[in-house]
């Protein structure tokens, strides 16, 4: 559960940090490559390391229709949905009938946006996974590596050490609509399962990224 909080909230802490440092990367040069923007709408797995801990994330990623999707796989353990809307809620929850357990967090910021990699500090080349990339940072809180190639992502990894190995990039893949249906105990406020945390990005138990509140 912690894992999954802490991805929701590092992409909103992200956004926060992009409204605080407008997008002047120190040196730009007219040749320095630009990240590509994401798809508007795309399917990734994802492997995981945090500090040791492996996750599968299957990331749907749907901007048009304001959501977006970590499913995610902890190494022999639970399955964790995180589901994101645009308006700032967030339901963290498994489907697990023995253990129903969700999470709704809100805050003060939606999704990250197709191209917020806009004004992301050019790193030059490297190798990672096998592939050449080409590397930028925001705001060092991310490390982005883009294939040279393809211009497919490869890699990211926050500044904690959280990374993200791109397995899989289905640039239109879209999952149906009933799968984003959060389970009725995230409605029921009744139920001992529902934590619900009222809560802005500044405010959120950040876990890994407490020291990144602002
Ligand atoms: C996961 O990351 C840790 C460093 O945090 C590293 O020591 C370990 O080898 C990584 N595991 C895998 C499977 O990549
Ligand atoms: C945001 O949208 C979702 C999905 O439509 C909804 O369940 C949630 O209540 C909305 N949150 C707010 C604060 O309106």
């Amino acid at each position: 559960m912690a894992s999954a909080t802490t991805k929701a909230i590092s992409f909103s802490v992200l956004i926060l940090l992009s409204l605080c440092f407008p997008s002047t990367p120190s040196k730009p040069t007219d040749t320095d490559p630009i990240p590509t923007p994401w798809p508007y709408q795309f399917h990734s797995i994802l492997f995981m390391n945090r500090s040791g801990t492996l996750q599968k994330t299957d990331l749907w990623y749907d901007w048009p229709n304001g959501r977006n999707f970590n499913i995610i796989q902890n190494q022999l353990g639970k399955l964790t949905y995180d589901l994101e809307w645009n308006n700032g809620t967030s339901y963290i929850y498994t489907l697990d009938d023995s253990d129903p357990e969700c999470q709704v967090l809100h805050f003060e910021v939606g999704l990250l946006r197709p191209n917020w990699l806009d004004g992301a500090e050019y790193l030059g080349q490297r190798y990672m996974d096998g592939f050449l990339c080409n590397v930028w940072t925001k705001v060092e809180f991310v490390w982005y590596y883009e294939d040279v190639a393809t211009k497919r992502p490869v890699f990211w990894v926050f500044y904690s050490g959280y990374s993200a190995h791109v397995m899989t990039f289905e640039v239109g893949r879209v999952l149906e609509d009933a799968k984003w249906q959060a389970p009725v105990y995230c409605f029921n406020e009744d139920k001992s399962s529902l934590i619900e945390s009222i809560a802005s990005a500044r405010t959120a138990p950040i876990g890994g990224f407490r020291e990144l509140r602002m």
